[in-house]
């Protein structure tokens, strides 16, 4: 499956070098991309900031018919969206399905939020004057979007500027290029305008330094590292350019003693376990109270002993492949480091390579302390470290006890106990008796080191517009 590079409605880069694409699973080489680099991300630039004067002046309504087709192309073709997701992702079949729907949802949501879009009207000092709030769009966007979510992470991002009335510029992730380029596809069958949406693939540095440079671009909005979103910040502070940023999480997962288990273990398998671990809001760092410490573990390995690792294309599939083998050698570090310290395993704590793929085992380490690796950094992998807290303060205190706030999670049955813990903790998201809480219609985003600004619901349209406060006197 080779592709090439959208760019003002047309398809480019066929006389590049190829980059090519893997499948995680079985290392097959599935498809390839053009290796672009500063001249098509030029042009790309150049295509979105023309487009952009037509785009803008649409109406929020017009704009939303053409969000519309999109969102019934793209459910239309879920099965086939979530096939490539799964070829070049590695996440099993019906994780990839849900997916393909959720990345959709975005798109139907900001089809109707975007003619929600109101001003304001403020009371004025004197009676010749009229005080007004306008809305308008920040311009081009640069959006560069992670492998682990080939679809999603694209559609939150893109359909809030559309929306909005922006033009973007996407740079998908090196791994994962194939399901962005078929999303064009799909833009293009849509009908949307030449230049409206655009895509560039090629060397993550050389396009992203062209993105945050360039002084067309307006906005960038980035899911990634935490690392990564530093050095944009700081790129992005020459030309004063906007920014949100989805970064890195280190979530706490607690469990208090008056939780229902059977709900707690619920909660950490989808939590955990969803994606292979590989998601900035799965739990990293599971903390227990000893009333529930032993009955948690023995009903929650009774459930990790039920997933099955291997191929996602293959029916019975609950766990995939690590992305490569800096992720496979990652997790595995951490699992020694434990085991090293102290830690107790209770299953898992291994994993194999098959030709040029890399699985992980689900795995359980219990009577794990703070100071271990896996307490401090995020693993992205099936690796779920218990660790026994004595009290609520305790939890929230070692919760906190890092530079990440992404998302947390509490499991209580108490209305007051369980709030006072939900208040205390610094993150942006908190699943209180929820293990999976993303969706189209909340806010997303962390605090502290995890990010700026929100995506997701009314909330994620704001970083698209800027607001213009206009006096007039009479
Ligand atoms: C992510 O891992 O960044 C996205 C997860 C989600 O949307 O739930």
């Amino acid at each position: 499956m080779d592709k090439n590079m959208y760019c003002n409605g047309e398809w480019i880069g066929a006389d590049l070098d190829r980059i090519k694409v893997t499948n995680p699973a079985t290392g097959e080489v599935i498809g390839s991309v053009p290796n672009g680099g500063k001249s098509e991300t030029k042009q790309a630039i150049a295509a979105a900031n023309e487009a952009f004067k037509g785009w803008s002046k649409k109406t929020a309504n017009e704009r939303a018919s053409y969000l519309k087709k999109l969102y019934e192309l793209v459910v239309n073709h879920s099965d086939e969206l979530a096939e490539l997701i799964t070829k070049e992702m590695g996440k099993p079949k019906q994780e990839a399905a849900g997916e393909v729907g959720y990345g959709a949802s975005f798109i139907e949501w900001y089809a109707e939020e975007g003619k929600r879009v109101y001003g304001e009207t403020i009371p004025a000092s004197h009676d010749n004057k009229r005080l007004h709030v306008w809305k308008q769009p920040v311009g081009v966007v640069a959006a560069i979007t992670p492998w682990n979510f080939p679809a999603a992470m694209i559609t939150r991002k893109v359909a809030p500027a559309l929306a909005a009335g922006c033009t973007v510029v996407l740079k998908p992730a090196e791994d994962t290029p194939l399901t962005a380029l078929r999303i064009a596809e799909l833009v293009e069958e849509a009908g949307f305008p030449k230049g409206v949406f655009n895509i560039v693939t090629g060397a993550p540095d050389v396009i992203g330094t062209e993105l945050m440079e360039n002084p067309i671009v307006k906005k960038v909005t980035f899911t990634g590292s935490t690392e990564v979103g530093k050095l944009l910040m700081r790129q992005a502070a020459d030309n004063v350019k906007k920014l949100s940023l989805e970064l890195g999480g280190h979530a706490p997962f607690i469990i208090l003693d008056d939780a229902d288990v059977d709900k707690a273990v619920q909660g950490v398998v989808a939590s955990k376990f969803r994606n292979a671990g590989q998601t900035c809001v799965c739990a990293n760092r599971i903390y227990i109270q000893p009333k529930i410490y032993d009955a948690f573990i023995e009903k929650f390995n009774q459930e990790v002993d039920k997933l099955i690792v291997g191929d996602g294309s293959n029916d019975n599939v609950h766990i995939g492949p690590l992305i490569n083998q800096s992720a496979y050698e990652k997790v595995d570090r951490h699992v020694q480091d434990a085991l090293k310290q102290g830690a107790k395993l209770v299953t898992g704590g291994s994993g194999f390579e098959q030709e040029g793929a890399y699985f992980y085992k689900p795995t359980i380490l219990k009577d794990v302390r703070d100071s271990m690796l896996i307490m401090n950094e995020e693993t992205f992998g099936p690796v779920a470290p218990i660790q026994l807290i004595q009290s609520d303060e305790e939890a929230v205190q070692l919760a906190n006890q890092t530079p990440y706030g992404l998302a947390a999670y509490v499991y209580s049955e108490g209305l007051s106990r369980g709030m006072k813990v939900v208040e205390a903790l610094d993150y942006g998201i908190v699943g209180w008796n929820d293990g999976l809480p993303s969706v189209a219609q909340a806010p997303f985003g962390g605090m502290k080191e995890s990010g700026l600004e929100r995506e997701g619901g009314h909330h994620g349209i704001e970083p698209f517009l800027e607001t213009k406060y206009v006096s007039i006197g009479l």
